[in-house]
């Protein structure tokens, strides 16, 4: 099968796609992927080959549409709801009682999920909180969940899920707060729009401080993605975008440890949590 892209060209590609996105690609994993998505671009265009897909991309994409087509392409939005559960609990029992004893009364306690996906980890965020139930019911909680992938955002909000998706969930709370539809699940209307989801990319600084300042971030199973640099920026972006005594959780296979030592590592059971 020959592709537009050639193996030269998906080095320029893959460079572009690094600087913007912080997501390093390999010409060995993920050559057929962009050459595929090169391909179905260049034929809805009507370009002829990658030098004119390549300069569309770079100088005549003013609104920024034709990137988030190939974010949208390239990026892995594997997820599902209540996934590495421990997290959610040192949530819940542990950092949100302490924070909500050290904050002012009135302050709103703020977490970002960054990334998000298709939603499940913030909204397994908001069913952990609704299910411990002490928190909330004394203290204003906002939960924002970002992803550079608009098409999972969009699915995030009409939060309707797969068997697979809510397979973790127990029995009781899938039947407390979602509503089983023919093929699936859908969030109750209690809990859907309980999530501020937004389309921002990580490395978009103007984005990101938009976003204003939160007491946790979770930010799982993204950096695997980045190479060192990007991965300190983001670690960086973070710390600055955390209030004084805020946390970090990472993916069970991310450590803050090997990226930047500015955080201080705390672990509450088998969970890491790091604090500014
Ligand atoms: C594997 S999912 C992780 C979802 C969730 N945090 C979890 O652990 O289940 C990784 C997500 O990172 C997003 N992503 C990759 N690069 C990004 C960037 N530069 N800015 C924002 N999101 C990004 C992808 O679109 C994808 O949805």
């Amino acid at each position: 099968m020959s592709y537009l892209l050639s193996k030269e060209n998906f080095t320029k590609l893959g460079e572009f796609i690094y600087r913007k996105s912080g997501i390093s690609l390999e010409v060995s994993k993920h050559y057929e992927k962009l050459a595929k998505h090169v391909d179905k671009r260049a034929s809805e265009l009507s370009l002829d080959n990658f030098r004119k897909y390549f300069f569309k991309l770079r100088f005549e994409d003013k609104e920024g549409l034709e990137f988030q087509e190939l974010m949208n392409a390239i990026t892995v939005n594997e997820t599902y709801f209540f996934r590495e559960k421990d997290q959610f609990e040192v949530l819940v029992n542990r950092i949100l009682p302490e924070l909500h004893k050290t904050l002012p009364p009135s302050k709103t306690l703020r977490i970002l999920s960054s990334p998000c996906s298709t939603g499940e980890e913030p909204y397994s965020m908001i069913l952990h909180i609704v299910e411990e139930g002490t928190v909330v019911e004394q203290r204003d909680i906002e939960v924002v969940g970002i992803d550079i992938d608009s098409t999972v955002i969009k699915k995030a909000e009409l939060a309707r899920y797969s068997d697979r998706a809510v397979h973790a969930i127990p029995k009781d709370i899938l039947a407390r707060w979602f509503k089983k539809k023919s093929l699936g699940y859908e969030l109750g209307d209690e809990l859907k729009g309980s999530v501020d989801f937004q389309v921002v990319n990580i490395f978009d600084k103007a984005q990101m401080r938009s976003l204003g300042k939160f007491d946790v971030i979770f930010s799982r199973n993204m950096l695997i993605y980045f190479d060192d640099a990007s991965r300190k920026e983001v670690a960086m972006t973070f710390y600055d975008m955390l209030n004084p005594g805020g946390y970090v959780l990472l993916g069970h296979a991310e450590y803050m440890s090997r990226i930047v030592s500015v955080f201080n590592a705390k672990k509450v059971d088998t969970t890491l949590i790091y604090q500014k």
